[in-house]
């Protein structure tokens, strides 16, 4: 597991082969020398399958099939066997909380009471809580056709799954079963941690039989990588969930660092020392459990952490600041397509610019009372659109279901890459130094000094030592280790008067 270092791929957005206007399987194909010269060693690939993109691609109508704007499942194989063939590793996003409304399933269920599928889904006769949906509004829907109510935790098109029925638990295993056997290399499990619930109780979240239903859905004679999104993980049951011998999952994504507590919307920064106090205790606590956590700032629900952490005005540090706290700390890096070439987020200047729904209910619901300015503001500010538009390859304006991003001309593949402070070498450098050092790879972490201006922390192997400095907005003055080494410094070629964002690596 030590050798895992991630990158996600949203392949609506990240290359389009076709000029279509669409990300597409062919154009990830044609960018596996991209991953192998970055040095990344597996995939995560956001849902490619048929859906109507209600929620860009997390309300799934065929779980089997890929959606025909994206490529098809011979591609799709194709890709996975040229990954392995690179020495790439694949993840597929599954979906098991909810479907889309278009899935034949539900189709079937919402006909009659007494249709067999009708128990693949959550109804009541009238709602029995004021449980509200995560993109806004009552969860509970209700349907003119059989006059009763339908869970949505999500949006309205995508209706919960009940877990309770054996039914529903054993085709979500098959759909498991049926991509391990077109040799997938595990699952990055959305929302898992929502699938047991108890209605009656106002249980939505980390019900019950939670842990019962993971073990089950994964119990296969073959190993392979499971990463749970669970945003109820915590240090009081995060072994449950990847403890050694429980048989549930490899990892799991926690989200403290990431400081949303307080709603998505809001254009209020969150603090680089907040988030490095919250990784700082989740390294230990996951270290004292004996569990490998997952290391990100950036995903596709989320701003991109140069603009929400750090300060545009100094990208290049911050970028690769941020880089260095994914991929120096203990457990499995995940990068997010464009976090190597440190994207910023969009500017969108009119609300018809804006895709996601859950951004677009935001504005719908607050637009009678607030000013468009501010509404617009903080969808810039943390938007799931930050994530989502086009991959700039090049300058080159291009087609796209996005809108497209702002600097595309200043900052881009092509661009970074020939600069002299590319954000693309640091990162290759992180990772190539990850791979080589043992301390790095395989070490323990170890906490030294988190104040107003930096972070400390080491990583530990037998005799070995490797320090990680990372300065927050201000210069920072620690003691650092006699005759030690310097391996990395993000201002080698920056001027060093002023120096917000540093990261220095020293080793000895
Ligand atoms: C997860 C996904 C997000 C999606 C939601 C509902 O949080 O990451 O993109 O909207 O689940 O599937």
């Amino acid at each position: 597991m030590n050798d895992w270092i991630f990158y996600q791929i949203y392949p609506w957005s990240f290359c389009d082969s076709n000029g279509d206007g669409v990300g597409d399987l062919q154009g990830i194909r044609s960018k596996i020398p991209y991953l192998k010269e970055l040095g990344v060693t597996a995939v995560w690939l956001s849902p490619c399958f048929q859906s109507p993109m209600v929620d860009n691609g997390y309300d799934i109508s065929d779980y089997r099939e890929i959606d025909g704007r994206v490529g098809t499942r011979e591609e799709l194989e194709t890709l996975i066997n040229e990954l392995h063939q690179n020495g790439i590793k694949i993840i597929l996003d599954f979906v098991a909380n909810h479907t889309s409304d278009k899935h034949v399933w539900f189709k079937n269920a919402r006909k009659s009471k007494d249709n067999p599928y009708r128990d693949y889904y959550i109804w009541r006769k009238t709602p029995p809580n004021d449980w509200q949906s995560v993109f806004g509004g009552s969860a509970w829907e209700y349907d003119e056709q059989t006059q009763e109510y339908y869970l949505h935790s999500y949006a309205v098109e995508q209706p919960d799954l009940n877990w309770e029925n054996e039914a529903v638990r054993k085709e979500m295993k098959a759909i498991v079963s049926f991509w391990l056997d077109k040799g997938v290399d595990g699952f990055r499990c959305d929302v898992l941690d929502m699938i047991s619930k108890d209605v009656e109780k106002g249980i939505n979240q980390d019900g019950p039989k939670l842990h019962e239903y993971i073990r089950d859905l994964f119990d296969f004679d073959k190993e392979f990588f499971t990463v749970g999104e669970c945003w109820s993980a915590s240090a009081e049951n995060v072994e449950k969930f990847c403890g050694k011998g429980r048989k549930e999952l490899t990892t799991v994504f926690c989200f403290s660092h990431i400081l949303m507590q307080n709603g998505r919307f809001t254009s209020k920064k969150p603090s680089l020392k907040r988030a490095c106090e919250e990784l700082a205790e989740w390294q230990m606590t996951t270290q004292n459990v004996g569990v490998t956590p997952t290391l990100f700032f950036e995903n596709h629900d989320l701003a991109r952490s140069v603009s929400r952490f750090g300060d545009e005005k100094h990208r290049f540090a911050c970028a690769t600041l941020l880089g260095g706290l994914v991929v120096l700390h203990r457990g499995i890096p995940f990068l997010y397509q464009g976090e190597e070439i440190g994207l910023t987020n969009n500017l969108l200047t009119d609300i018809t610019q804006v895709n996601d729904v859950e951004s677009a209910r935001y504005y719908e619901e607050n637009i009678p009372h607030t000013a468009k300015e501010t509404l617009l503001r903080n969808i810039n500010a943390n938007g799931r659109d930050n994530a989502r538009y086009m991959l700039p390859w090049t300058g080159e304006k291009v087609k796209s279901w996005q809108a497209e991003y702002h600097r595309r001309e200043e900052i881009n593949v092509e661009k970074d890459k020939a600069s002299e402070n590319s954000v693309f070498a640091f990162y290759k450098e992180l990772i190539a130094l990850r791979k080589r050092e043992k301390a790095l790879h395989s070490g323990s972490y170890r906490l030294k000094e988190l104040n107003e201006n930096g972070y400390v922390f080491e990583r530990l192997y037998e005799n070995e030592k490797i320090t990680v400095v990372a300065s927050f907005e201000k210069q920072a003055y620690f003691e650092l280790p006699q005759n030690a080494k310097v391996l990395l410094d993000n201002y080698e070629n920056l001027p060093k008067n002023q120096t917000p964002y540093r990261l220095l690596v020293l080793k000895g």
